[in-house]
């Protein structure tokens, strides 16, 4: 089936094909065609140029898009959508006065997330989610990483995976899965961490390989949770698996964990609300993705990533979700686009760049995704008529998307 899509207002992140990020100054240039068309055919992206050009196309369907912004659909590149329950106890605890911390402290927290998967089946499990997958879609979202990491146990950690595998097989947007095995210290592990690692690297990631569940591995890299040590282990044992490292690190503390990630040659490194000048010195040259996740800055009010500092100093920036039950319970594109202009002085330009052709470097797709080409995917936003491209991140807190299409399929 083939749309053609007419009088768009303006196409934006039009692209040749070998542009696979966008670096530095680079990143406040978003390519357009005003005035333009485009046509679909299946699941790819055929043809686009100026209506002046589109005499004697033709399609099963046609949609005019008079006044409206056609643009490639969000790249999410850190989330952890598959999760059981919620943790809106917890909010309203952190407005009573407790920290983050102190809640992970007394047993919340990411423990308490993974008790209550634990004791959720696998088909209750995958109907949560995908309610969640059902909603971002709707708001642009056309391809997400997904995150392991609250089962904490090899059952549920393989439990979490087998619901993103089926996700993946079951929705058109594309999926990238990721093992997240070390996201917290489970109570059982308390006085023995080396003991949960062994678990990992001997128990679960065998299994996981075996069953092709991920693509990427991860780690909390953080005070409370796991050390420059640990890291080296994890990565280098996911390294035997062909596990890329994507991982969490600088979100409370700077301590070294971004230079290690990238000799680790991680695809991204996520979070860096904290960074220090060693820590740009150490991405500078890499092939490492920072990634922002201004909604988990403002749902916990810590401190936004340095985004302006990243980009000026020559390096690239996508921005992605972060979708989970304790620090950024939100799956909404539009707002963190609209949050790294206001909070973090991105321009509409980079704030767009980062959200689509560098949130699909950061999953390693964005040879398929993330920008408008000819053999792209066909994942598209039609927004609402809208008086420039600057009103989306502008005018925040509203819906401004008309329709979504995902892999050739109107959502
Ligand atoms: O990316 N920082 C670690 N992990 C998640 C949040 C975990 C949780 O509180 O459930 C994050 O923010
Ligand atoms: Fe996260």
């Amino acid at each position: 089936m083939s749309i053609l899509i007419t009088n768009i207002k303006e196409l934006l992140q039009v692209r040749a094909e070998n542009v696979l990020k966008v670096t530095g100054n680079q990143m406040n240039t978003l390519p357009s065609i005003k005035n333009a068309y485009i046509l679909i055919n299946n699941d790819t992206i055929v043809d686009f140029g100026s209506m002046d050009d589109a005499s004697g196309l033709e399609a099963d369907q046609t949609i005019d898009a008079t006044g409206k912004i056609v643009l490639p659909t969000w790249c999410d590149s850190h989330t952890h959508i598959v999760y059981a329950g919620d943790r809106s106890q917890e909010f309203v605890d952190r407005i009573n006065g407790l920290s983050y911390e102190d809640i992970a402290n007394r047993g919340g927290g990411i423990l308490n997330s993974a008790k209550t998967l634990q004791n959720t089946t696998e088909d209750d499990l995958y109907s949560q989610s995908i309610k969640r997958v059902k909603a971002v879609m709707k708001l642009g979202t056309g391809a997400i990483e997904i995150k392991s990491g609250y089962g904490l146990t090899p059952e549920a950690e393989l439990k979490m995976l087998r619901v993103t595998k089926r996700i993946k097989k079951e929705f058109p947007l594309k999926v990238k899965a990721t093992f997240l095995g070390a996201h917290a210290l489970p109570l059982q592990f308390k006085d023995n961490k080396q003991g949960y690692l062994d678990q990992i690297i001997n128990t679960m990631l065998p299994q996981i390989a075996k069953e092709g569940l991920a693509h990427y591995i991860d780690i909390f890299c953080e005070k409370g949770y796991f050390d420059l040590e640990d890291v080296e282990q994890i990565l280098s044992a996911g390294k035997h698996y062909n596990l890329i490292p994507k991982i969490h690190v600088n979100q409370f503390n700077a301590f070294g964990g971004v230079a290690l990630a990238v000799k680790h040659k991680a695809l991204s490194v996520d979070h860096l609300e904290e960074l220090n000048p060693e820590d740009i010195e150490a991405l500078k040259g890499s092939n490492t993705m920072p990634v922002a996740l201004p909604s988990c800055s403002y749902f916990l009010s810590i401190p936004y990533t340095p985004g302006r500092q990243l980009i000026d100093a020559g390096l690239p920036l996508a921005l992605a979700t972060d979708y989970n039950p304790g620090s950024t319970p939100s799956g909404n594109m539009n707002f963190v686009v609209s949050t790294a202009c206001i909070k973090m002085k991105l321009t509409p330009e980079e704030a767009i760049n980062a959200a689509t052709i560098n949130g699909a470097y950061a999953m390693g797709i964005s040879n398929q995704y993330g920008s408008i080409t000819k053999g792209k995917k066909a994942n598209l936003i039609i927004t609402k008529p809208l008086s420039s491209y600057n009103y989306l991140p502008y005018a925040f807190g509203d819906n401004h998307i008309d329709q979504v299409i995902i892999n050739g399929e109107i959502i």
